[in-house]
């Protein structure tokens, strides 16, 4: 299909990106995720992969409904809503009823083509392969009329055999077809050839959308991804900061400003709104707890900080001489305004309007109110800190049963280092004390010994949520039930001006998390919904 010099922007941050380790996102989170694509402008959301949990296929559905029926982005329409499934009828009649509630659904289905994958995982024929293909697009059809098809590991597929699946499936009826370069192998030559062969070879190639998804295992996502743009491919599929599989997949940000920077070189561009990228990036990044280097290109902390005498020296005098985009092209603000105690309920809404987010009623209230506090504690509080305290409103569950109440820790280099930790559950208080390793580990003992159901953590981070000595500590960590580890994995984050708060405040989300999932299962019957299904299976 000629979508022109148009090149379709498909998100895969929910579902590839999610895939990565310890990049897993509640319901919740990804909600707000998925809005602030739709404000960025993307085409299309893959939102998951509906069969491998109930819990995917629930936020798929909710994705559809909320996001893939709100009228926003540069184009104020919702975005295309995309769940993905592998060949199998049973797969893609899940997918095709969590898109349905969206404006434009899509079935994205997918069988591995490469030699190595048919004959070792899948131990099927070509034959097989491309009648199974086939079959899943015709099927597909039967619920939307956008099917993707993608042929996994499509980058170590015979070429032949690459254009065979490609024909067939565009006779079937697939709108979009993908060529994944799955495990990062390509080159940008050969992989700009083997997109050229297709266009070449398949005399139909142009009534599909000829698509990209690239793997960054050589740190060529990027390159590839555009380089089959110079042959024709107008859809990419990206993530926010580059996450997914392993090494991940290009990167949006990345993949949007070389178009747009270079739309000379390409003759092509996206419908982006380029300037809410430096929010979606920070949005993404604290979600996940997965921090954005700093010199990543676009969205990294010093993009854009030119430190060198020479290089500052040119910038006074003319910012092109050392910026080929602006700060400002992609959200960029540096600090940012500084908000301090006598900032008003105005300003304050204001501003975080301005960061993307659009707090009412409790939420802002109870955002407002630790704003005030944070503020009584810290002369200035700035951008990174507002961002962290609306995702805190945002992302606490109101119905939490464990609640914070108070805590205090003492250490020192002749102590034992001691904490003391009160918590209500259900309206009744608990008190107790315990002595750790050191005061972190005391109050999560504190924790354990009020809950009387010991939590093991499996991956602790802090970090400052902006500069300076006064700043707020981050703690991001995932936990597991000590008695029964590696069932179910839940992240906890927490934020406050004193890191052993933080962390106490943390270890409580976790705790509370870890509830709710067990309800859940219970609920459901279930043993463990963040169970997996393996892709490899036809
Ligand atoms: O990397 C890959 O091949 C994929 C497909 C399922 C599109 O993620
Ligand atoms: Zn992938």
């Amino acid at each position: 299909m000629n979508t022109g010099n148009h090149v379709v922007i498909f998100d895969t941050t929910l579902r590839d990106g999610e895939q990565a380790p310890g990049c897993s996102m509640t319901l919740k989170e990804k909600l707000e995720v998925g809005r602030q694509l739709a404000r960025l402008g993307v085409d299309v959301i893959e939102a998951g992969f509906p069969i491998s949990s109930i819990g995917d296929f629930e936020s798929v559905r909710a994705i559809a409904e909320k996001i893939g029926n709100m009228d926003t982005g540069p184009c104020k329409k919702p975005p295309t809503i995309a769940g993905l499934c592998r060949s199998r009828e049973k797969d893609i009649a899940r997918a095709a009823e969590a898109v349905k509630p969206a404006r434009f659904p899509r079935i994205h289905t997918f069988i591995a083509t490469s030699p190595i994958h048919r004959d070792r995982k899948l131990r099927m024929s070509r034959e097989q392969v491309v009648e199974s293909a086939v079959n899943a697009v015709k099927y597909a059809k039967t619920f939307v009329d956008d099917v993707e098809f993608s042929l996994e590991d499509a980058g170590r597929t015979e070429w032949d055999f690459m254009v065979e699946v490609v024909a067939a499936v565009i006779d079937a009826g697939a709108t979009t077809v993908n060529i994944p370069d799955t495990v990062g192998y390509c080159q940008p030559d050969q992989y700009a050839a083997q997109i050229r062969h297709i266009f070449e070879n398949v005399p139909k190639a142009k009534e599909a959308i000829i698509s990209v998804h690239c793997h960054n295992d050589l740190g060529l996502a990027v390159a590839n991804s555009l380089a089959a743009v110079k042959q024709g491919a107008r859809q990419i599929e990206c993530t926010i900061n580059g996450l997914g599989e392993r090494a991940g997949n290009a990167s949006l940000e990345e993949i949007v400003m070389n178009l747009r920077t270079r739309s000379d070189y390409f003759g092509c561009d996206t419908v982006i709104a380029s300037e809410e990228l430096f929010n979606t990036s920070r949005l993404v990044s604290q979600v996940t707890g997965q921090r954005v280097q700093a010199n990543k290109a676009i969205v990294g902390a010093n993009a854009f900080a030119h430190e060198a005498g020479i290089h500052q020296d040119g910038m006074l005098k003319d910012k092109s001489t050392y910026e080929i985009m602006t700060p400002e092209s992609v959200g960029w603000r540096g600090e940012g305004l500084v908000m301090g105690k006598h900032s008003g309920r105005h300003a304050f809404r204001d501003r975080l309007a301005e960061l993307g987010f659009e707090l009412d009623g409790d939420d802002f209230e109870r955002c407002f109110t630790r704003f005030k506090e944070v503020a009584d504690k810290k002369k200035d509080v700035y951008d990174d800190d507002l961002v962290a305290l609306a995702q805190e409103a945002l992302f606490q569950n109101k119905t939490d049963s464990w609640v914070f109440e108070y805590m205090s820790a003492m250490t020192g280099t002749t102590i034992s280092p001691t904490a003391t930790v009160r918590l209500s559950y259900e309206g009744r208080v608990y008190t107790d004390a315990a002595m750790g390793d050191g005061p972190v580990d005391a109050v999560f003992a504190a924790i354990d010994r009020i809950t009387a159901n010991p939590l093991k953590v499996l991956e602790y981070q802090i970090e400052a949520v902006t500069e300076g000595q006064d700043a707020m500590g981050r703690v991001t960590l995932t936990v597991t039930r000590a008695d029964c580890p590696g069932k179910n994995r839940v992240k906890g984050r927490g934020v406050a001006t004193d890191i052993i708060q933080a962390s106490a405040k943390a270890y409580i989300a976790a705790l509370n998390a870890l509830d709710r999932l067990e309800k859940l299962q219970a609920q459901r019957g279930e043993t463990n919904t963040s169970e997996e299904v393996p892709l490899n299976v036809p």
